[in-house]
Protein backbone atom coordinates (compact mmCIF):
# COMPACT_ATOMS: atom_id res chain seq x y z
CA UNK A 1 0.00 0.00 0.00
CA UNK A 2 2.46 2.21 0.95
CA UNK A 3 4.06 1.54 -2.43
CA UNK A 4 1.23 2.85 -4.37
CA UNK A 5 1.93 6.54 -4.42
CA UNK A 6 5.23 6.11 -5.77
CA UNK A 7 3.90 3.89 -8.74
CA UNK A 8 1.34 6.59 -9.49
CA UNK A 9 4.05 8.94 -9.64
CA UNK A 10 6.18 6.83 -11.78
CA UNK A 11 3.74 6.37 -14.10
CA UNK A 12 2.56 9.71 -14.71
CA UNK A 13 6.33 10.60 -15.51
CA UNK A 14 6.29 7.97 -17.61
CA UNK A 15 3.44 9.27 -19.36
CA UNK A 16 4.67 12.95 -19.55
CA UNK A 17 8.12 11.13 -20.85
CA UNK A 18 6.35 9.45 -23.94
CA UNK A 19 4.69 13.07 -24.58
CA UNK A 20 7.77 14.24 -24.66
CA UNK A 21 9.17 11.59 -26.78
CA UNK A 22 6.28 12.08 -29.57
CA UNK A 23 6.83 15.58 -29.73
CA UNK A 24 10.54 15.36 -30.36
CA UNK A 25 9.65 12.56 -32.86
CA UNK A 26 6.89 14.96 -34.64
CA UNK A 27 9.33 18.23 -34.54
CA UNK A 28 12.33 16.12 -36.19
CA UNK A 29 9.81 14.96 -38.59
CA UNK A 30 8.61 18.35 -39.16
CA UNK A 31 12.23 19.76 -39.69
CA UNK A 32 13.21 16.48 -41.88
CA UNK A 33 10.37 17.35 -43.77
CA UNK A 34 11.27 21.33 -44.54
CA UNK A 35 14.62 20.34 -45.40
CA UNK A 36 13.55 17.86 -47.86
CA UNK A 37 10.78 20.49 -48.83
CA UNK A 38 13.51 23.53 -49.39
CA UNK A 39 15.78 20.91 -51.60
CA UNK A 40 12.53 20.15 -53.71
CA UNK A 41 12.38 23.77 -54.25
CA UNK A 42 15.72 25.12 -54.77
CA UNK A 43 15.34 27.32 -51.54
CA UNK A 44 18.30 28.53 -49.44
CA UNK A 45 18.09 27.10 -45.78
CA UNK A 46 19.58 29.54 -43.09
CA UNK A 47 21.47 28.69 -40.07
CA UNK A 48 21.13 32.05 -38.94
CA UNK A 49 19.15 35.43 -40.17
CA UNK A 50 21.45 38.36 -40.40
CA UNK A 51 18.71 39.55 -38.30
CA UNK A 52 19.14 37.48 -35.70
CA UNK A 53 23.00 38.82 -35.04
CA UNK A 54 23.54 41.05 -32.68
CA UNK A 55 24.93 44.32 -33.49
CA UNK A 56 27.50 46.51 -32.23
CA UNK A 57 28.48 50.06 -31.99
CA UNK A 58 30.96 50.14 -35.72
CA UNK A 59 29.38 49.88 -38.36
CA UNK A 60 32.33 48.25 -40.42
CA UNK A 61 32.17 45.59 -37.78
CA UNK A 62 28.31 45.14 -38.61
CA UNK A 63 28.89 44.69 -42.29
CA UNK A 64 32.29 42.45 -41.54
CA UNK A 65 29.92 40.25 -39.27
CA UNK A 66 26.56 40.34 -42.26
CA UNK A 67 29.27 39.06 -45.10
CA UNK A 68 30.42 36.71 -43.12
CA UNK A 69 27.07 34.97 -42.39
CA UNK A 70 26.08 35.69 -45.55
CA UNK A 71 28.69 32.66 -46.68
CA UNK A 72 28.16 30.85 -43.55
CA UNK A 73 24.00 30.58 -44.29
CA UNK A 74 25.67 29.42 -47.70
CA UNK A 75 28.27 26.95 -46.71
CA UNK A 76 25.50 25.62 -44.26
CA UNK A 77 22.86 25.08 -47.47
CA UNK A 78 25.27 22.99 -49.14
CA UNK A 79 26.24 21.18 -46.22
CA UNK A 80 22.63 20.12 -46.10
CA UNK A 81 22.40 19.29 -49.51
CA UNK A 82 25.70 17.12 -48.78
CA UNK A 83 27.07 19.07 -52.40
CA UNK A 84 30.59 18.14 -51.98
CA UNK A 85 31.77 20.68 -54.69
CA UNK A 86 29.57 23.42 -53.22
CA UNK A 87 30.78 22.77 -49.88
CA UNK A 88 34.51 22.33 -50.73
CA UNK A 89 34.66 26.37 -52.32
CA UNK A 90 32.82 27.76 -49.93
CA UNK A 91 34.66 26.50 -47.09
CA UNK A 92 38.00 27.87 -48.11
CA UNK A 93 35.92 30.90 -48.82
CA UNK A 94 34.33 30.87 -45.43
CA UNK A 95 37.60 30.31 -43.54
CA UNK A 96 39.79 33.23 -45.88
CA UNK A 97 36.56 35.27 -44.35
CA UNK A 98 37.19 34.57 -41.06
CA UNK A 99 40.91 35.30 -41.40
CA UNK A 100 39.85 38.66 -42.77
CA UNK A 101 37.27 39.70 -40.55
CA UNK A 102 39.52 38.85 -37.11
CA UNK A 103 42.86 40.16 -38.62
CA UNK A 104 40.63 43.96 -39.28
CA UNK A 105 39.51 44.02 -35.65
CA UNK A 106 43.44 43.10 -34.71
CA UNK A 107 44.15 45.97 -36.24
CA UNK A 108 42.18 48.22 -34.91
CA UNK A 109 42.93 46.92 -31.53
CA UNK A 110 46.56 47.35 -31.70
CA UNK A 111 46.18 50.54 -33.82
CA UNK A 112 43.93 51.82 -30.62
CA UNK A 113 46.02 49.96 -27.77
CA UNK A 114 42.43 48.61 -26.83
CA UNK A 115 43.43 47.36 -23.35
CA UNK A 116 41.69 43.72 -23.55
CA UNK A 117 43.60 43.22 -27.01
CA UNK A 118 45.35 39.92 -25.92
CA UNK A 119 41.80 38.59 -24.51
CA UNK A 120 40.55 39.19 -27.71
CA UNK A 121 43.04 37.74 -29.82
CA UNK A 122 42.92 35.00 -28.21
CA UNK A 123 39.65 34.04 -28.97
CA UNK A 124 40.50 34.48 -32.64
CA UNK A 125 43.44 32.28 -32.26
CA UNK A 126 41.41 29.74 -30.82
CA UNK A 127 38.94 29.50 -33.52
CA UNK A 128 41.77 29.66 -35.95
CA UNK A 129 43.27 26.28 -34.78
CA UNK A 130 39.96 24.93 -34.81
CA UNK A 131 38.90 25.88 -38.71
CA UNK A 132 42.86 24.55 -39.11
CA UNK A 133 41.46 20.99 -38.02
CA UNK A 134 38.36 21.41 -39.38
CA UNK A 135 39.90 21.75 -42.73
CA UNK A 136 42.81 19.30 -42.28
CA UNK A 137 39.48 16.54 -41.22
CA UNK A 138 37.93 17.60 -44.35
CA UNK A 139 40.48 17.50 -46.60
CA UNK A 140 41.13 13.82 -45.35
CA UNK A 141 37.22 12.61 -45.57
CA UNK A 142 34.86 15.62 -47.30
CA UNK A 143 32.22 14.50 -45.02
CA UNK A 144 29.47 17.61 -44.90
CA UNK A 145 27.90 16.30 -41.77
CA UNK A 146 30.99 17.01 -39.85
CA UNK A 147 31.28 20.54 -41.37
CA UNK A 148 27.07 20.73 -40.57
CA UNK A 149 27.34 19.71 -37.01
CA UNK A 150 30.89 22.23 -36.78
CA UNK A 151 28.46 25.20 -37.85
CA UNK A 152 25.55 24.10 -35.55
CA UNK A 153 27.39 23.21 -32.29
CA UNK A 154 30.15 25.31 -32.44
CA UNK A 155 30.37 28.25 -34.87
CA UNK A 156 27.10 29.63 -34.44
CA UNK A 157 27.21 29.48 -30.99
CA UNK A 158 30.69 30.72 -30.74
CA UNK A 159 29.55 33.44 -33.01
CA UNK A 160 26.72 35.20 -31.13
CA UNK A 161 28.22 34.80 -27.88
CA UNK A 162 31.72 36.75 -29.30
CA UNK A 163 29.60 39.46 -31.16
CA UNK A 164 27.81 39.31 -27.98
CA UNK A 165 30.53 40.16 -25.59
CA UNK A 166 34.04 40.39 -26.91
CA UNK A 167 33.14 42.14 -30.17
CA UNK A 168 30.88 44.60 -28.01
CA UNK A 169 33.43 46.01 -25.61
CA UNK A 170 36.02 46.52 -28.76
CA UNK A 171 33.34 48.68 -30.82
CA UNK A 172 32.32 50.51 -27.55
CA UNK A 173 36.17 51.55 -27.27
CA UNK A 174 37.13 52.39 -31.13
CA UNK A 175 34.17 54.36 -31.16
CA UNK A 176 35.58 56.97 -29.52
CA UNK A 177 38.38 57.20 -32.23
CA UNK A 178 36.20 56.30 -35.46
CA UNK A 179 33.28 57.35 -36.93
FE1 LIG B 1 33.89 40.17 -34.97
FE1 LIG C 1 36.25 39.46 -32.55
Amino acid sequence: MQDRPFFHKRDEFRIIFLGFDFLLQLNSSAIIFNIQLNKNLGFKIMILSPEELPKVALEDMNNIHTNELEILNALYDATVKEDVEEVEKLLDEFIKDVEEHFSFEQNLMEKYSFFAYPMHKGEHDRIRMELNNLKKQWDKDKNSKLIKSYIENHFIPWLINHVQTMDTVTAMYLANFIK
